[in-house]
Order: C-alpha cells, then structure tokens, then sequence
C-alpha cells in the first residue's frame, strides 16, 4: 500500500482580480498539508449560464462550452472540492450557483457526486458570509455532493488586521479546513 497525494479543487466563488477568496484560496494551496495538493479554479465567470438547451445531457445535438467542459473534468477527477466564496446579499454570488448548476448534471451522475465538500470563506458583514456559506452546503447537497460540515471557516474580511491574511488566526483554521477535507478522502490506493 503507498499513499497518494490527495488532489482538492477549490473554486472561488468572486470573479474579482484582487478578490479575497481567490487569495484564501491560493494560501490553503500554498499551504496546504503535506500529501495534498489543491488547485485553484478561479474561472467559474468564463461558464455561460446554465440551460438546457446548452447542456448535451438534454440536447444532444450541441457541443458541451470547452470551459464546463474543463469544469467538468477538473472537479470530477479530484477527490475532493473546498468552495471559497463570499456572500452576496445575504446568499450565494451567482457565479458559483451557475457552477454548481453544470457541476449537478447529468442528473445523478455530475461531477459532483459524492465527492466531499467543504465551504469556506470571507465576507464583510460581521457573520462573515454564513448564510452564504449555508446555502452553498444546502445547494451542493441537493447537486449530489456529500457535504462535510465540519469543515467551517468564515473570515470577516472588515476585521482584517495589518498582517492580512498571513496572520496565525487565518492561516491555523484555514490548514485545519483543508486538513479536515482531506481525512474524508481514501488516502490509500
Ligand atoms: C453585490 C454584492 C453584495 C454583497 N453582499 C454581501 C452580504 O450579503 N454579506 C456580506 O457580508 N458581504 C457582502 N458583500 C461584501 C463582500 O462580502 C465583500 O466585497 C467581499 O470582500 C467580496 O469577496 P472578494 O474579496 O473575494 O471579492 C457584498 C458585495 C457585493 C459586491
């Protein structure tokens, strides 16, 4: 038996050049625990929106966007996906919805299914994007992932102090979420 590198897919739910969790995102990548690896998908503004007329699945006839496509594949081979995303009045930025949306089909067998999921991320408002947080679980439930609860973070971004993210109160729960995630994984092959 050798152990394998647990792979992780983290997809920022910001479209946003200097978002906050396209940073959180890449420092759970940058420092992520020994035997696991993340890659970072920060091109879920790229998809078009969700329809059926565009998705094979239901029309045969049209070619799946090269961008779902990609989609598709990247979080399908991964063992595990970690949502970094903020709140966007008081829920889910669109962006990510219309992510996971292409993520649930084929119905029953999407990318998604069964994989572990863990949601974290940052937000303004001083509950640090729960809500957000909670209906992304809820709607990656309902798309076929198996949703880890345990893995939580929430990171009020207006209480940022002057060492940004690299303070040890960020850094310590943001390893630990990625820790968490990885334990759901077979590490064994
Ligand atoms: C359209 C919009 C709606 C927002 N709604 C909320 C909200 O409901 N709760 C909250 O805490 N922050 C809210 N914010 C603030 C975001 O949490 C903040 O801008 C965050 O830094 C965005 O994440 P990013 O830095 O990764 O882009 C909102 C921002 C925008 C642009």
């Amino acid at each position: 038996m050798s152990e394998r590198v647990v792979e992780l897919v983290a997809l920022v739910g910001s479209l946003r050049e200097a978002s906050i969790n396209r940073q959180l995102a890449q420092l759970a990548a940058d420092r992520a625990p020994a035997g696991v690896h993340v890659t970072v998908v920060d091109y879920l503004g790229d998809l078009p929106f969700y329809s059926e007329d565009l998705d094979p699945g239901s029309a045969p006839d049209v070619d799946l966007d090269a961008g779902v496509a990609r989609l598709r594949g990247v979080v399908g081979s991964a063992d595990g996906v970690l949502v970094v995303t903020p709140e966007y009045n008081g829920t889910i930025p669109a962006a990510l919805k219309n992510a996971i949306d292409w993520l649930s089909r084929p119905y029953g067998n999407g990318a998604l299914q069964g994989k572990p999921v863990g949601v974290i991320g940052a937000a303004l408002g001083r509950y640090a994007g729960t809500w957000s947080r909670e209906d992304t679980r809820k709607s990656v439930g309902i798309a076929g992932g198996r949703v880890i609860e345990e893995v939580d973070f929430g990171l009020q971004t207006s209480a940022l102090g002057e060492n940004g993210l690299a303070d040890a109160a960020i850094v310590e729960p943001l390893v630990a979420a990625v820790a968490r995630l990885a334990t759901e994984v077979a590490v064994s092959v």
